[in-house]
């Protein structure tokens, strides 16, 4: 049976933006693999505290010095990761870039002998690869035309989760809710659009493993 990871990352729960957009791949997602159990990782409330003291001296040390508090929450959230057949992220841009409650699950999954070794050619991850989505929501423009910021979310995603061995990520996003409800009513649906494409192209069903 195949398992979907859902993060969601906003602050706002399931009234998010973000949150529903991950919610509109889930449901391709099932369509796929109506079998499937999603687990939900609901991180936007501010559950997964910053990394500890220990945590950090063992980032910066040859061994690991604890196996209780943050390094205790980073292997349960690391478990979680390799379980995941699908990761869904759901996550709105704060500042340009992710919201802090998602950096600290990354500052928890991205772990040294753990998700990456380091060596002469730098980090190289450890973990399968594997389907990763990502539903951004963001008030303004970050891509396009129209952008009127600078983008730190999207390249920094790819990088980091790039890190861990995460290399195959397919964003989608809702632009420019602050504009209101119709201007965002109307970009859902070209997102939507945007979805049903993806869902029916060959790159998907190499991703899904559909023959
Ligand atoms: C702390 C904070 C920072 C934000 N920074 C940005 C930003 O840099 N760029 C942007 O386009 N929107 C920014 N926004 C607006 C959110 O991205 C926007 O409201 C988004 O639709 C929220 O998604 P959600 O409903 O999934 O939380 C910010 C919102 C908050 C609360």
């Amino acid at each position: 049976m195949k398992t979907i990871l859902h993060v969601s990352c906003s602050p706002r729960g399931q009234a998010a933006e973000s949150y529903r957009l991950s919610q509109a791949i889930i449901g391709f997602l099932l369509q796929r693999e109506p079998g499937a159990i999603v687990v939900e990782r609901v991180i936007g409330n501010g559950t997964i505290a910053h990394v500890d003291a220990a945590y950090a001296i063992s980032q910066a040390s040859a061994a690991d010095v604890s196996r209780e508090g943050s390094m205790a929450q980073s292997e349960e959230l690391v478990r979680e990761l390799e379980a995941a057949d699908f990761v869904v992220i759901g996550t709105p841009m704060h500042n340009l870039t992710v919201p802090s409650a998602l950096k600290a699950w990354i500052d928890h999954v991205v772990r040294a002998r753990r998700t990456f070794t380091v060596g002469a050619a730098g980090k190289v991850g450890t973990l399968r690869d594997r389907p990763v989505f990502i539903a951004i929501s963001s008030g303004g423009r970050f891509s396009g035309e129209r952008a009127r910021q600078p983008d730190f979310l999207t390249p920094y995603l790819k990088a980091i989760l790039a890190t861990i061995g995460l290399h195959d990520l397919t964003f989608f996003s809702v632009q420019g809710t602050g504009a209101g409800p119709d201007a965002t009513a109307e970009t859902r649906i070209g997102t939507h659009r945007a979805l049903e494409e993806h869902f029916s192209s060959p790159r998907a069903h190499l991703q899904l493993g559909i023959g």
